[in-house]
């Protein structure tokens, strides 16, 4: 029992009854699972929205599922949510609300935060941005010369940059193709330099994305970007209004750094950066696909957003992910999650779920101050298939790792392509779906040899199987389907930190290293005595120095 009265997560009677259960099931096999239950296939399936998910190849029969559901229930998941959709402020080491489902929601909600209706504010900031996106796409909004925007560059980091970018990966079949959208995150200036090398200042609009307008690469880079546009023009600092726009919460630094607050499109502490790409830090993404499309976007969060808060238990899909992770984490000791889309257009799909999952449930710190001693957030990763088969497969099929996996695949190609191209989209899904079936069912040692394979090479050609996947078929990729994806990501992650009993909302890990970069930087440029320098770091930096020849 902890201070505030909640009993240990593993030693609480639903913990240890799934933990027995584990033990009994032993190695439970797929094949004997299906064998078992000739329904299967489509008894463990749910829908949401427009995504059908299949977790028929998972380690679990519908008493686990119970018991995890179980443990949701005892742990608090279902009242965290409610809190968290009221706006109550769950967020408590930082003593904020998390209201990123207040993005998404209609007009006519009314959702508070110390006893205000956000709402307003979050369709007076949608409206602003469409307003402005519809100048720029239209060409009524001009740079500094006159000239029409045909270059967006957004400025961001961490939330402020793997959101848009990635969505605007994502949706760009859907984007206006005569802009060039670009985005940059790098302290390291080649980023910069490479984004801006080809482009016409005069034509080009910077957005400086920022929660906090404090990050110091973003802020450098803007700088950069700021000398290198009243260079290009000749231009002097009145040349910034019509070229730079800021989003952000902290109307004094926008300001300070120089450009009009009336060209900042705000949103509030209570939208933590992994969870705002649908707020004010969407708007290069909606320059490029427009308005209407972004609203599409939104609606589709919406549909998750709904399903999560009032789905029962045995039906709710972020629940059933979240409570699998657990199962695979704290039951099986898998230590990763692989996340592998069969779209080329999600290339940066897992790369942009690593922050959301990696930064929130990444903690060693349970909401009660106390270390926890189980568990928490996995290492996510993957990127798309069929890409991923020829490289790092192998592992997940033959090594010695549990990697629970999700497949995430469509079943129309995007619309604009052309026929030639469409005609490869079955060869893609071809290799999704016989991928699950290879990690799930393998080829046992008797299948090898019956294909009369040497008895020496028999072991090397056996496929043990039992590779849990979840797969997540849509029919097509649309703006809609995209925010349904992400809002499920978002409560599957809610959902863990919930059971893991941490906040999933804070970030303090990430401050150490920025602190200690800035005491750094002082001895790499002027070669001055960091108190405090460890040997090993302090031997670096001499030789750091000697090379970069100071
Ligand atoms: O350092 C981590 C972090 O605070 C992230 O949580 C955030 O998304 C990123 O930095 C960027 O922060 P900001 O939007 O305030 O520049």
């Amino acid at each position: 029992m902890n201070a505030e009265g909640r009993t240990r997560l593993n030693q609480t009677p639903e913990w240890t009854a799934l933990a027995k259960h584990r033990e009994g099931l032993g190695e439970v096999r797929l094949r004997e699972l299906f064998a078992a239950d000739p329904g299967r296939g489509q008894g463990y399936t749910l829908q949401v929205g427009d995504l059908y998910v299949d977790y028929s190849k998972h380690l679990v029969t519908d008493e686990t599922l119970r018991l995890l559901r179980e443990l949701a229930a005892a742990t608090g998941v279902f009242g965290l949510r409610d809190a968290m959709f009221r706006g109550e402020k769950i967020n408590t080491t930082e003593n904020r609300a998390v209201l990123h489902t207040a993005l998404r929601a209609p007009r006519d909600a009314v959702i508070e935060v110390d006893g205000q209706n956000v709402v307003p504010a979050v369709h007076a900031v949608l409206d602003k941005m469409a307003g402005f996106a519809e100048r720029v796409r239209s060409g009524a909004w001009t740079g500094h010369t006159g000239k029409r925007i045909k270059n967006v560059v957004n400025i961001g980091i961490g939330g402020s940059d793997l959101g848009p970018a990635m969505a605007y990966e994502v949706l760009r079949s859907y984007t206006d193709r005569g802009l060039t959208v670009r985005f940059v995150s790098n302290v390291d200036g080649a980023d910069l330099h490479e984004a801006v090398r080809d482009l016409d200042a005069a034509e080009t609009l910077f957005i400086i994305a920022s929660k906090t307008f404090t990050t110091i690469e973003t802020i450098t880079n803007a700088t950069s970007a700021r000398d290198w546009l009243l260079t290009e023009l000749s231009a002097g600092q009145e040349a910034v209004a019509k070229h730079f726009v800021a989003l952000s919460t902290n109307a004094g630094k926008v300001a300070e750094f120089g450009i009009d607050t009336a060209n900042m499109f705000e949103f509030w502490d209570w939208v933590g950066g992994r969870y705002s790409y649908d707020s004010a830090i969407g708007l290069s993404l909606m320059v490029a696909i427009g308005p209407d499309r972004f609203r599409e976007m939104l609606d589709g969060f919406r549909v998750v957003d709904e399903h999560f808060r009032t789905a029962p238990a045995e039906s709710n899909v972020p629940l059933l992910l979240g409570l699998l992770g657990v199962w695979y984490g704290n039951f099986h000791d898998a230590q990763s999650h692989a996340v592998l889309p069969y779209s080329h257009y999600l290339s940066k799909f897992t790369a942009y779920l690593q922050q959301l999952d990696m930064e929130s449930n990444g903690k060693y710190v349970g909401r009660d101050g106390h270390e926890v001693d189980w568990q928490t957030g996995p290492v996510v990763w993957g990127t798309p298939g069929t890409n991923g088969q020829h490289a790092y497969y192998q592992l997940i099929h033959q090594g010695t790792k549990l990697i629970p996996a999700d497949f995430i695949g469509f079943a129309q190609p995007v619309a604009e392509m052309a026929e030639g191209l469409k005609a490869q989209h079955d060869l893609l899904m071809a290799n999704f779906f016989a991928q699950t079936q290879a990690l799930a069912f393998g080829k046992t040692p008797d299948e090898v040899r019956a294909e009369g394979v040497p008895e020496e090479l028999v072991p090397h050609k056996t496929f043990q199987g039992n590779h849990p996947t979840t797969t997540i078929l849509a029919r097509e990729l649309t703006p809609s389907v995209l925010g349904q994806l992400i809002a499920l990501y978002e409560h599957k992650v809610f959902v863990q930190g919930a059971i893991w009993n941490i906040d999933s909302f804070d970030q303090w890990g990430v401050e150490l290293g920025k602190v200690l970069a800035k005491r750094v930087e002082p001895a790499l440029t002027e070669g001055a005595e960091v108190p405090g320098l460890d040997a090993s770091t302090k031997a670096l930096v001499a030789t750091y120095r000697e090379l970069r020849g100071r």
